[in-house]
């Protein structure tokens, strides 16, 4: 007999707790726990004869044995997509595409299921949002076709498990799971034992079949709603489309992809026609460059590409109380690092300064790679000397002040020569032959130096 009890879900992670707690126990975060009805099946007895259940139902093979299976891809031809999938769909699989309300998912995953059926392979758009009418409208403002895109307004997992079966599309995508409800589990869709539920049962479906399932699931900014975080694990691939305030491109990111690389990202643009695959990010980047003080562009990597941003950094006058240090888009015990060097190393006082850093475009630094863009772009701000408008900075910046080697350098000079830099500023263990036609490469041992080049320092 099935028993009901209640459990405490965090909504961020999915942790499951016996009692409510003000903090998640496992992710930290505050008043995120959640009450909800469970059920567990009673197993009293039942171990001898789940035991023989299980002995018919699978086997045991050595891994020698399984005949090697190459990975199968489904392409769909969207470049930016398939790049972040790892080179396409991977039949069997299941990926969750999560993303901000209104940030472009339906639109992406119409987009894209248009052209798998271009390609030849069966699709079938399930929406608990829209209505078919709705879908058809969104379907006219595309380029792509997507006429013979099947489309079914469901919210029944099981409903549309069996609509499913009987047509074997190729790729199925539910938009988005938390409109999907399962019956007999407890609890509002959207809640995170029936999101659960409805994604495992999918899960099975995509496995047995060799299909793919693609999920979407909304997070609003604060995490609050129950959902995608608590899917994290149970799929193949995780993807997260996110916009930036500012400009009107999105960004497409894998942070989980058991047939590919994770942090690769895809860039995007939303026009009135859809969505366009922006082919030159580096250029939709650095579109807006200010020529002020205060400005550097670092050379990063997202994934596996090289990426140039612009990095502004303001530093003023504290008015009152104690110095701010705000951030967008970088680490701000990082940038309190990177003051203490500059102070300590260079010489140049921040304790009477505000300081602001901004990443242009809702890119974020991650690397330490970025330190000597950000280290140059404080250090411009607070003399109020702009930097040479065709630099780029490179390099992690040691405690020391010492700079130092940073990964795949080759690839990102190469992406600044191509977008028409003609200095980088590097370590000096990089070799100057490196070099790429067009684009000088100073080498420089530390932080001090590097402000003596680019600064006239007071005597
Ligand atoms: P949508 O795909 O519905 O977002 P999500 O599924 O993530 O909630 O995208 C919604 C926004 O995109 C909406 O504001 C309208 C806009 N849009 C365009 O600008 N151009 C288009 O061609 C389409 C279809 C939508
Ligand atoms: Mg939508």
């Amino acid at each position: 007999m099935p028993t009901l009890r209640t459990v405490f879900f965090c909504t961020e992670c999915g942790n499951e707790s016996l009692r409510w707690q003000g903090q998640c126990p496992v992710c930290q975060a505050w008043n995120t726990l959640v009450e909800e009805p469970t059920q567990r099946t009673g197993r009293r007895g039942g171990a001898a004869s789940s035991a023989r259940e299980r002995s018919t139902a699978t086997s045991v093979v050595r891994i020698g044995d399984v005949p090697g299976a190459e990975v199968r891809r489904w392409r769909t031809n969207i470049d930016e997509l398939d790049f972040v999938f790892g080179g396409g769909l991977v039949p069997g699989s299941i990926v969750l595409l999560g993303g901000e309300p209104g940030i472009g998912k339906s639109t992406l995953l119409l987009q894209a299921a248009a052209r798998l059926e271009a390609a030849n392979l069966r699709t079938l758009y399930i929406s608990g949002e829209q209505s078919a009418a709705q879908v058809r409208m969104r379907a006219d403002r595309l380029p792509e076709s997507a006429s013979t895109v099947a489309f079914l307004p469901e919210t029944d997992v099981d409903a549309i498990l069996e609509h499913a079966t009987e047509l074997r599309p190729d790729v199925l995508i539910v938009d988005s799971i938390q409109t999907v409800h399962a019956a007999g589990v407890e609890g509002a869709p959207g809640n995170v034992t029936q999101i659960r539920e409805c994604a495992a049962r999918l899960q099975r479906w995509a496995k047995d079949g060799g299909c793919v399932v693609l999920l979407v699931g909304h997070v609003t900014k604060e995490g609050a709603v129950a959902g995608p975080r608590t899917l994290e694990h149970l799929v193949d691939t995780v993807i997260y489309f996110e916009g930036s305030d500012t400009l009107d491109h999105r960004l497409l990111r894998a942070t989980k992809n058991r047939f590919g690389g994770v942090d690769e990202i895809g860039v995007f643009r939303m026009t009135s026609g859809g969505l366009v695959p922006v082919e030159n990010p580096s250029e939709l980047f650095l579109r807006q460059r200010s020529a002020g003080s205060g400005a550097a562009v670092a050379a990063v990597m997202e994934g596996s590409r090289p990426l140039l941003v612009e990095v502004q950094a303001l530093c003023a006058r504290a008015s009152y109380g104690a110095p701010q240090r705000a951030t967008t888009g970088f680490d701000r015990q990082r940038l309190a690092l990177l003051l203490a060097v500059l102070e300590k190393r260079v010489g140049i006082p921040f304790g009477q300064l505000d300081v602001f850093v901004n990443v242009v475009g809702g890119v974020r630094l991650k690397e330490p790679a970025s330190d000597l863009a950000v280290a140059a772009a404080l250090v411009s701000s607070s003399r109020d000397q702009p930097l040479p408008f065709d630099a780029v900075f490179l390099g992690e910046v040691g405690l020391g002040g010492e700079l130092r080697l940073v990964g795949q350098v080759e690839r990102r000079l190469i992406e600044a020569a191509r977008q028409a830099f003609r200095i980088a500023y590097v370590p000096a263990a990089v070799a100057a032959a490196r070099a790429p036609a067009g684009l000088e490469v100073r080498g420089l041992s530390d932080l001090s130096t590097v402000v003596g080049e680019l600064f006239q320092l007071p005597a």
